[in-house]
């Protein structure tokens, strides 16, 4: 499918979709957006003392890996955490594109950790520093099947509007069973059909404040 280039309200460029008329990140800020739904709301909120370490995070959507990146950056900001990341991507990003996306430039940062995600193996659990794995699979969610182990899930699929069928109780039935009991799950939608569908597989749903330009967004908890 064609993809644009998009600078986004706060600087920050993503990938716009003319097809479907969607983007990867909010057109409001992708850098804000990630900020506050995945880092404030997912990493921050699960990363308590008590925490068995490593923390295994699964990403649904890798995308442009701005999520992979800003948990790699927010992580090295908590003490002695380490991260197991995975992330699901069935429709990789290609690495043109990737090279175009301006994050590290408005992270103040240089662009080696983000070429690395990139250009790490498929498949495989791949260092990307002493505390930061990332295995990235390149599979369709629907395929994916893991059994309690996740500790937090950041579920970034493109909207129900354009893809009705990830945002159904299958999909959020098989991210159930891939979280730990207390496993956490984030994601920027806050629809109701959404917010019920995840209480009928067994979810606990908050809804919270959302970035700037949404209102709200939901956090759900495997209580267990
Ligand atoms: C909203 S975008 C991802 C944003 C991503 N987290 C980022 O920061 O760039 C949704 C992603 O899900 C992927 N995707 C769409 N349908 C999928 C499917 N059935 N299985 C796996 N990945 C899928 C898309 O290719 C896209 O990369």
């Amino acid at each position: 499918m064609k993809k644009e280039l998009l600078k986004t309200g706060d600087g920050s460029t993503t990938l716009h979709l003319p097809q479907w008329n969607e983007q990867y990140h909010s057109k409001h800020g992708a850098i804000q957006e990630a900020l506050h739904v995945f880092i404030k709301h997912g990493l921050q909120y699960v990363c308590n003392p008590n925490l068995n370490k490593p923390l295994s995070i699964l990403e649904i959507g890798f995308g442009t890996g701005l999520n992979a990146l800003l948990t790699y950056i927010s992580s090295k900001e908590i003490d002695n955490l380490s991260i197991d990341y995975t992330g699901l991507e069935a429709y990789p990003v290609a690495m043109e594109e990737i090279d175009n996306l301006n994050f590290s430039e408005q992270l103040n940062m240089d662009n080696k950790v983000y070429t690395k995600l990139h250009s790490s193996a498929w498949e495989q659990r791949e260092k990307i520093s002493d505390t930061f794995y990332l295995t990235k699979k390149n599979i369709r969610f629907e395929d994916f099947q893991e059994s309690e182990k996740f500790h937090l899930i950041y579920f970034d699929a493109f909207g129900p509007r354009v893809q009705p069928e990830l945002w159904e109780k299958p999909i959020f039935q098989q991210m159930y069973l891939a979280l730990k009991p207390n496993g956490v799950l984030v994601t920027y939608s806050a629809k109701g059909a959404v917010r019920r569908t995840m209480q009928e597989v067994g979810f606990t749903v908050e809804r919270l404040p959302g970035p700037p330009g949404k209102r709200e967004m939901l956090r759900a908890i495997k209580i267990g």
